[in-house]
């Protein structure tokens, strides 16, 4: 048995059985949640930090719900209200949330690498678990995107999946990409504007597509990203009408997938940009899933890290 997580900052290099043991269990949670159990006590006394530098509305929410279900307290750090705006640096921040006893922080950061310091930087016995780290990773999203595909398309070894959009500031596309090639997705796509595309060396085992056309045909699964701007120089920001033209998820576009491909995006969607509204919400979307899922992929990890 692969040994159990005390941090998660990363899918990269995690083995399928950590990965399945983790999806397994947020699909335990799920059930156990289905049949009426709101609240577990399995994390009872132990305090979980929210510490986002970024926005969010998803993965924050979510990681409060999903502490509170386990029973553990938690603490929302408003970054705008701190005394990070009076010049506190990170290490001191973390050092001072850290004498009020944390057993967990989960950190939001522009600067990819920044939850890997906090591992090196934070007390033992304080486990970290990153919610979006720069263009690197976002391993509860590729969790929770595992999920969403396991629970309609478990024959991962047969799917074809594509990623289309802003690939190369995305840390959903490679956290997806390490999750789904852990999990034995043979025919990965990445597709967009070849300013908005990884290094071919970064994920070699990937398909690379600029036609969105292409890409899609015989797709069991698609993934929408949208243009991260905040993370773009602005000479690669593209016109966004001409961009829906090429690269944006319609009907038409998606009929060119397999019979019943699933829809999805991480999330905040730019309707008009990267997907249709009728797409967005149509039959095939799986969208509010996904949200859905990531309570119980995040309950899964705090479970994980924190259960003694
Ligand atoms: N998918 C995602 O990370 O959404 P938020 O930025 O709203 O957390």
């Amino acid at each position: 048995m692969s040994p159990r997580l005390r941090h998660l900052t990363t899918l990269e290099n995690l083995p399928r059985e950590t990965i399945e043991r983790l999806l397994d269990r947020a699909e335990a949670l799920r059930d156990a949640c289905a049949h009426g159990t709101r609240k577990l006590n399995v994390l009872a006394g132990r305090t979980v930090l929210n510490l986002f530098f970024e926005p969010s509305t998803r993965t924050r929410t979510s990681f409060e719900l999903a502490a509170r279900r386990l029973g553990a307290d938690v603490i929302n750090f408003d970054i705008g209200f701190s005394s990070t705006s009076k010049g506190e640096e990170l290490f001191d921040t973390l050092h001072t949330l850290e004498a009020m006893h944390l057993d967990a922080i989960i950190v939001r950061h522009k600067h990819s690498g920044t939850p890997d310091e906090l591992v090196h930087h934070a007390m033992s016995g304080v486990s970290v678990i990153n919610a979006g780290d720069g263009n690197r990773a976002h391993p509860t999203q590729g969790l929770l995107d595992a999920l969403t595909i396991r629970q309609h398309r478990p024959d991962f070894e047969n799917l074809t999946v594509v990623i289309c959009g802003d690939i190369k500031h995305s840390r959903v596309a490679r956290s997806d990409i390490h999750a789904f090639s852990a999990l034995g997705v043979k025919r990965i796509r990445l597709c967009g504007p070849a300013t908005l595309m990884p290094a071919v060396e970064e994920f070699p085992h990937c398909q690379h597509y600029d036609d969105f056309d292409a890409a899609i045909e015989g797709a069991d699964a698609v993934i929408t990203l949208r243009l991260q701007k905040e993370r773009m120089a602005s000479t690669d920001l593209p016109d966004e009408a001409a961009y829906f033209t090429r690269y944006g998820l319609d009907q038409r576009r998606l009929a060119l997938a397999a019979k019943g491909c699933l829809v999805m995006h991480p999330g905040p969607i730019n309707r008009g940009i990267e997907i249709a509204t009728e797409v967005a919400d149509g039959a095939q979307s799986r969208i509010l899933e996904q949200v859905g899922n990531g309570v119980f992929v995040r309950m899964a990890v705090l479970n994980e890290v924190l259960a003694r």
